[in-house]
Formats: C-alpha cells, sequence, structure tokens
C-alpha cells in the first residue's frame, strides 16, 4: 500500500510546527517539555526497575513485560486539552498476545481504573511473526467506554520508532500516527454526548498480557519462551494546560493555543486527504458499523467483516447497550502483575466468554418487513438504515454525522 498525499501533509504540519516555535515564548502557563528532561522529571513508574530501563544518554526507554511482570509509566502531571505526542518501537516479532498501551486518563491508578473516568486510548495489539500489527483507539467517558477501532498501519512499526499523538481541544480529538490523522472524534455537543471534556488526565503508557483477547480473539496465546518483550519510547512531548487544583489560568486561555485555536478545531485540507485515504485503506473494524456486535458482543475479526458498508443506526438506547460490550480493561488485567490479573477474571466479562454469551433475540420480526430482527428492537438493519431510525428504538436518528465520524 502506498502512502499518497503525505507530503502535503507534511507541509501542513511544517507549518505548525513553525507557528508552534514562534508563539512557544509567550506561553508560561503552557507545558513544555525540554527534549533534556529524564524521566524521573516528568514521569513516575508504576512497575519493578527490573522491568524499566534507559538507554545510556537516558533518552531512550524500554519497558518489558514477561511473565512474572509487565510494566507501565505515567505523567506525574494532569493536563486538559493541549498536543500530546511520543515516538514508540513496539515489540517485534512473534509479539502475539503482548498489547502495549499508550493512553490518557483522569483517574487510573495502580490499583484500576475509576468507574468515572474519561480516557483516550491507543493499543497496538501485537501478532505473530510477520503478521500485521493492530492499532485500536478508543474513547471514555465517565466510565463508559465501548468505542473501538481498529486500523492497520502502512509500515511496520516494530522496525523503527514512529510518533503517536493526540490532538485535544474542546473540539475535536484526533489521534495520529506520524502526522497523518486516522482517528477524529468530534464534539458534536448533542445531549447525548459522549465526548470527554471536563476532566483533566495523566498519560500513560504499559505494556502487558492479554492473550485472552488481543490476538484472534483471544486463539493466539502469548509464547513466553520468548519473553522478555520490550516496547521502545522516546521523544515525549506536551504542549497542553497543566492542571493546578483547583484551576489552572490557562484553562480559561486555552483559545490562545495554537492547540485550540480555529484551525485546530478542523482538518485541515490536507488532513482530509490523508484522513479519507486511511479510511479506505486501513480501518479493519469500527464500532459504529459492528452490526455483528449487538448479536455476539464481541470483535469480529477484520475478515468478519461481511457487508463493510453497513452502518449500524446509534441511539441513546444503543449507545447504553454498546457500553456494556467493552473490551477487556488494561487496568483490571494487571499492567503491574500479569499473572495475577488485578480484579478482572479471565473471561469475566460475559460478552466475551462462551459460557455467558450474549444470545440473539431470535423470534422478533422486523415491523417493516417483517424479517427476523436480529437484535433487540423493532426493526431489522436495513430497514432501519433506510428511515434512518435506530433499530432497537425506532428513534429517528436526525444527524448520523456524530456517530459515523465523517463529518470533517
Ligand atoms: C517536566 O518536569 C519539569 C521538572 O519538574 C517541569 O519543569 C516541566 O514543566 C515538566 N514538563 C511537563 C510537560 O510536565
Ligand atoms: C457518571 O457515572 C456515574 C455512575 O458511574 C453516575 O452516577 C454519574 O451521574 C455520571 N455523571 C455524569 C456527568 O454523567
Ligand atoms: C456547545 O453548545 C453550547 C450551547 O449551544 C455552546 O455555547 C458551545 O460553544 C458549544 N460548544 C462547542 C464545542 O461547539
Ligand atoms: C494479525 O494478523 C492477522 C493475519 O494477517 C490479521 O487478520 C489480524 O487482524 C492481525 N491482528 C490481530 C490483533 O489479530
Ligand atoms: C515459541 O517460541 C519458540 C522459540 O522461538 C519456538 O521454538 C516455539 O515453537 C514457539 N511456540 C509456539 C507455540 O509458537
Ligand atoms: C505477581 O503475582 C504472582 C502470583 O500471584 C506473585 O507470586 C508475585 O509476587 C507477583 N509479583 C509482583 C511483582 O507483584
Amino acid at each position: 500500500m502506498e502512502k499518497r498525499a503525505s507530503s502535503m501533509a507534511n507541509i501542513f504540519l511544517i507549518s505548525v510546527v513553525l507557528f508552534l516555535l514562534s508563539c512557544s515564548s509567550i506561553q508560561e502557563t503552557v507545558a513544555q517539555t525540554p527534549s533534556s528532561s529524564s524521566f524521573d522529571d516528568n514521569f513516575s513508574k508504576t512497575c519493578p526497575e527490573t522491568h524499566f530501563t534507559t538507554s545510556a544518554d537516558g533518552h531512550t526507554w524500554y519497558l518489558s513485560l514477561d511473565k512474572s511482570s509487565g510494566c507501565g509509566f505515567e505523567t506525574k502531571d494532569k493536563y486538559r486539552f493541549g498536543w500530546f505526542s511520543m515516538k514508540l518501537k513496539l515489540v517485534g516479532g512473534d509479539s502475539a498476545g503482548v498489547v502495549t498501551a499508550y493512553y490518557m486518563c483522569s483517574d487510573c491508578t495502580k490499583l484500576g481504573a475509576g468507574p468515572e473516568r474519561d480516557e483516550i486510548d491507543f493499543e497496538f495489539l501485537g501478532n505473530r511473526t510477520g503478521q500485521p500489527y493492530t492499532i485500536q483507539t478508543n474513547v471514555y467517558k465517565n466510565g463508559t467506554g465501548g468505542r473501538e477501532m481498529r486500523h492497520v498501519l502502512w509500515f511496520d512499526p516494530t522496525e523503527d520508532f514512529h510518533s503517536y499523538s493526540v490532538l485535544w481541544n474542546p473540539h475535536q480529538l484526533l489521534f495520529l500516527v506520524d502526522k497523518t490523522p486516522i482517528r477524529v472524534y468530534k464534539n458534536a455537543n448533542y445531549t447525548n454526548n459522549f465526548f470527554p471534556i471536563e476532566k483533566p488526565m495523566s498519560l500513560f503508557s504499559s505494556i502487558w498480557n492479554a492473550d485472552d483477547w488481543a490476538t484472534r480473539g483471544g486463539l493466539e496465546k502469548t509464547n513466553w519462551t520468548l519473553a522478555p518483550f520490550v516496547s521502545s519510547y522516546k521523544d515525549f512531548s506536551v504542549d497542553a494546560c497543566k492542571w493546578e487544583d483547583p484551576y489552572p489560568a490557562c484553562v480559561s486561555t486555552t483559545t490562545e493555543h495554537w492547540w485550540d485555536q480555529y484551525p485546530s478545531w478542523y482538518l485541515s485540507n490536507d488532513q482530509k486527504v490523508d484522513y479519507a485515504w486511511v479510511q479506505r485503506n486501513l480501518v479493519v473494524y469500527d464500532y459504529c458499523k459492528d452490526s455483528e456486535r449487538e448479536i455476539s458482543g464481541e470483535l469480529p475479526s477484520s475478515s468478519g467483516h461481511k457487508n463493510p458498508r453497513f452502518t449500524a443506526m446509534v441511539c441513546e438506547k444503543c449507545e447504553k447497550k454498546l457500553s456494556k460490550v467493552i473490551v477487556p480493561d488494561k487496568w483490571k488485567e494487571g499492567a503491574h502483575n500479569t499473572t495475577e490479573a488485578g480484579g478482572r477474571k479471565i473471561n469475566e466479562n460475559k460478552l466475551l466468554s462462551k459460557k455467558h454469551r450474549w444470545t440473539p433475540y431470535g423470534t422478533t420480526k422486523c415491523i417493516i418487513c417483517k424479517q427476523q430482527v436480529h437484535q433487540d428492537g423493532k426493526y431489522c438493519h436495513t430497514c432501519a438504515y433506510s428511515k434512518g431510525v435506530c433499530a432497537m428504538c425506532g428513534k429517528q436518528v436526525l444527524d448520523t454525522k456524530f456517530y459515523k465520524q465523517s463529518n470533517v
């Protein structure tokens, strides 16, 4: 797959960087990490010393996972809105079952994730040698997630460092890979709003074992004879409003910063071209388009998309149901101790376990075409789609742009 239009995006980004440099001197309240800062200035570890190492110059960090433990780190500070970026090089070779998470969270600690947390996730799902990594993104608001998208990448993320960034302002959340936006999550500003906007978040990364779900839905197990699995990090950079209790001055002046000015509220024309290319070529899973999931509660494999053009209609009731099919939680899985899953038992998520598999509702007939309805609702998906109503509750979905997230 050849990546087109990236040079235009580069020009855009170069100008953003120049702009950023030109105004950095006036951003007193805004945090910027000098590249020379050491790990301990800005981060704390959440793992045994044995699983965290740095290069001789201190600029590159390595997290390792073996049978006894995974490893993680987090920023000491919290931020609300800004630009967050880091370069990662993922575990190479046979990394099936291994997940490297890189995320922001308002209420995650060693002990677990708060029930009312906001979260912005990048997760890299390992694979067998020679098979592609999948990158999963997700957004949580007030403890509710289930908004996964999965992409394949246009390069091998285990061969070299690539940057993974988040742009977060009150208008949009952008997930970027090497400056290419792969996902746009808009603040649609509806009453049924799942945009994280209030809670300041810290930035985290961790490596952990998730062989009960990560690779081919849990069929591919971690090969522990290959341990330790190591992921590498460098060039952390943040340009954001650093949180200070009760309320930092920058909260009221975020529009003074490039990451919250008009050009950062929407994709630029060049970004739109790149984003469209990503949508066409790299998306392997999108929760909004997942009709299977309402039946099985499971994320299908990329080949499981029988009708990729199908768009599930989502309304409040559907959203509520979606919130019950969240994939297992990295924290409960125990980034700090992989043999003793801190809280969540394997297969505890009943929608992922065979014993409690979500059963189709079977007998209901669509009130328009009389075909069998494969979910709890009134309309089959085809009728719901053509009428623009939610298949479950029949509510007219006035503006589906938010759910498709393609209104850019
Ligand atoms: C990193 O730590 C240094 C020293 O504590 C601090 O001055 C700086 O603001 C921190 N940077 C960020 C991005 O938080
Ligand atoms: C957040 O979730 C909790 C339940 O976990 C609920 O009680 C609370 O009302 C929610 N807050 C908002 C703002 O939705
Ligand atoms: C959301 O709507 C409110 C009220 O209509 C408006 O004041 C606010 O600016 C909107 N926010 C965004 C991010 O569009
Ligand atoms: C692993 O590789 C297979 C085969 O190429 C692919 O279908 C799958 O999406 C990849 N990723 C994961 C996480 O299983
Ligand atoms: C695990 O890795 C070892 C060492 O490369 C290899 O000999 C073995 O066949 C692998 N096991 C599986 C189940 O792939
Ligand atoms: C991890 O869990 C195992 C098994 O319960 C325990 O023996 C070990 O001490 C734990 N390791 C750490 C670092 O907590």
